[in-house]
């Protein structure tokens, strides 16, 4: 049985004691380095010795393929696994190869994250559906990522080889990219891999296959990004926050993907939730998450949703987190439920730290997640923009974890509200608001069409005082506006979710610019907020959620429409001449059905930086609209038969 090496070792000593292990120290390299490129050249000269003391065809390079074993961080190589260590111990006399038989693809498959020329794909391939046993050595407070013990591995000697291959959707079938990668439990079993050469704005389809095996993953379908420059008619995106699996079935992800009307998923964040809750989905691991081994494991049972899955198999996602993939009203230094004190590390967090548990969720959510690791400086960067075409530039915000001063968490509220003006307070830390307003200004100067903004929380000041979005951090709030304004940045649109409600509201400067609520003159963007895909709203009945929409438009200049009581999504197209969304509902969760609620539409015409009027053509089905009439049809559409029927619930969700 090896031995337990060192804590935090670098690469050269495992290549050392590889060496020593084979007897082969004339191969060892004088100066062999840490970085990514160096460890693939200076492993080459084992890889024929490999094949000698070895039947198990697995070589460094394959596990450099699955992104995976890299850091989240590019420039933290230690919060990465290291893979020389994991390719020794594959080494292992008389470890037994799984048959190919024995493993199965136990979560679909994803992509995510379109470049022009490439994008992520995502599987995960394993003898269980579980979460490896193995990653209890991370349990509790061991050294992270610190995998090397007897029992771990006992566990897993073997790594699992996947080949896997992209072709053109429309094509005769021509495989245009393919690779080989493998994985282990160090990754859960998952697997990430990059599929590059492809060309901008084509929809492909790819598929894994268990190595030297007819075991296959069902066929996905992706699609690459524009190229920068690229003339486009329309982008669509279907937008998603706030899904919580115990609360309800993620029928708006399987709405969405049966009607196949978007270009790309965005999901604002909030995709699994960390706590513990019960009922016929209740939530596995059956307790509050804080290890890797948990995170990992609630990760697996979001996936297990068909819903999810089928979305997740048909669209490229680019995702960014809110709170939850973390904990509840999560800040840079704690969470309602966990705060950074003594006290709170032994009572509330079971002996594991805040720093500690935002690794362990950091590092589930790349695993399965199918996003790309920015290049970055630390390990918590998922703030990026993509450039599709020259109509839209998409920024992703990451306003929860990155670098947030302290929010309201339940005890502390009438601090925050003291302190909420504060020029100092930054809902996502210097570095990336100088990044953000940098983004805008060069978006504004290539022409492109539409800035999209993807904020988790809500910007425009719609949901009134609350201090757990932008305004508990106006200063950061009203820099934003100042670059928008004094830099004459125009067609702003902001995404949001978090609030599990809809708004959508002029963003504007109320009190330091002239606006005009009825006409939207004097806005320099619009916001939409979603509602959540399953998280609870406002409770019924429908009736009083309206009037509770009213009076909250009616209180609110910004704010031009409210509604609170259903789950679902919104569709956003973007063309030269306009934006339009329209906002479904999904009028129960408590069952897995194709039932959806067309909510209300509307409209931005380039240059206008405001809603047009009237507002949703002053007609939604529920809700309220500023100078608009709500008529609850309950016309709704089954999207598994393309049926419409006068249909309700009276039960929102899984009791
Ligand atoms: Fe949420």
């Amino acid at each position: 049985m090896p031995s337990v090496l060192p804590r935090r070792q670098g690469i050269k000593p495992t290549i050392e004691a590889l060496c020593q292990r084979l007897g082969s120290q004339q191969l060892l390299h004088s100066n062999l380095t840490a970085s990514t490129k160096d460890k693939n050249m200076k492993l080459l000269p084992f890889l024929g010795l490999v094949g000698l003391a070895s039947s198990l065809a697995s070589n460094p390079i394959s596990f450099e393929n699955n992104l995976n074993y890299q850091s989240p961080s590019r420039r933290h190589e230690n919060l990465g696994i290291n893979i020389p260590l994991v390719f020794r111990r594959s080494l292992k006399r008389g470890a037994v190869p799984y048959k190919p038989s024995e493993l199965q693809f136990t979560h679909g498959v994803a992509s995510g994250d379109p470049y022009p020329d490439s994008v992520i794909l995502w599987t995960r391939v394993a003898p269980s559906a579980a979460s490896d046993k193995s990653n209890v050595t991370v349990e509790g407070t061991v050294d992270l990522y610190n995998h090397e013990t007897e029992q771990y591995i006992k566990a897993d000697a073997n790594p699992i080889c996947a080949d896997w291959k992209v072709w053109e959707a429309k094509s005769d079938g021509s495989t245009v990219a393919k690779g080989t990668a493998y994985t282990t439990s160090d990754i859960d079993f998952t697997i990430k891999v990059e599929a590059k050469g492809l060309k901008p704005f084509t929809v492909y389809n790819y598929q894994f296959t268990i190595c030297n095996s007819n075991f296959t993953s069902p066929v996905g379908r992706t699609k690459t990004s524009p190229s920068p420059a690229d003339n486009l008619d329309v982008i669509q995106l279907a937008v998603f926050s706030c899904s919580n699996y115990p609360n309800g079935y993620f029928n708006a992800y399987g709405n969405a993907a049966r009607k196949d009307n978007h270009d790309y998923v965005i999901h604002l964040g909030d995709y699994i939730y960390e706590g513990n809750q019960g009922g016929k989905r209740a939530h596995a691991p059956a307790k509050t998450i804080f290890t890797l081994y948990e995170y990992r494991t609630r990760h697996g049972q979001y996936r297990t949703d068909p819903d999810l899955l089928l979305l997740a198999q048909n669209s490229p996602w680019i995702a960014t987190w809110d709170d939850h993939e973390v904990s509840n009203n999560g800040y840079r230094d704690g969470s309602s439920a966990l705060n950074n004190t003594e006290a709170s590390f032994r009572a509330d967090g079971r002996m594991i730290s805040v720093d500690q548990r935002k690794m362990n969720a950091v590092r589930a959510y790349f695993e399965w997640m199918p996003i790309r690791q920015v290049d970055l400086d630390d390990n918590l960067r998922v703030w990026r923009s993509f450039k599709l075409g020259n109509l839209v530039d998409l920024i992703i915000l990451d306003t929860r974890n990155y670098d947030r001063s302290i929010t309201s968490l339940g005890w502390n509220d009438a601090y925050i509200e003291l302190i909420r003006n504060e020029a100092s307070r930054s809902l996502m830390g210097s570095r990336q608001e100088n990044w953000f307003y940098r983004q805008l200004s060069e978006s504004a100067g290539r022409n492109a069409t539409w800035r999209i903004i993807g904020s988790q929380v809500i910007f425009s000041g719609a949901e009134g005082a609350g201090t757990d979005t932008w305004g508990g951090y106006l200063a950061n709030r009203n820099r934003t506006l100042k670059h928008l304004y004094d830099e004459n940045i125009g067609n702003n649109i902001f995404l949001a979710g978090d609030s599990h409600q809809n708004w959508v509201a002029d963003v504007a400067w109320v009190g330091k610019r002239n606006y005009s609520s009825s006409t939207g003159v004097g806005a320099i963007g619009v916001e939409f907020a979603g509602t959540a895909v399953s998280s609870n709203g406002r409770a019924g009945p429908i009736s009083s959620a309206n009037s509770a929409a009213k009076t909250r438009v009616d209180q609110n200049a910004v704010l031009q429409w409210q509604e609170g009581y259903y789950r679902g999504y919104f569709l956003l197209s973007a063309t030269r001449e306009k934006i339009t969304t329209q906002f479904f509902g999904s009028p129960t969760v408590s069952t897995r059905n194709a039932w959806e609620l067309p909510l209300a539409n509307f409209t931005v015409l380039s240059g206008q930086n405001s809603l047009a009027r009237p507002v949703a053509g002053a007609k939604v089905e529920a809700g309220f609209a500023n100078g608009g009439t709500t008529t609850g049809t309950n016309l709704t559409l089954n999207t598994q038969t393309g049926k419409w029927q006068v249909i309700g619930f009276d039960n929102m969700y899984i009791s």
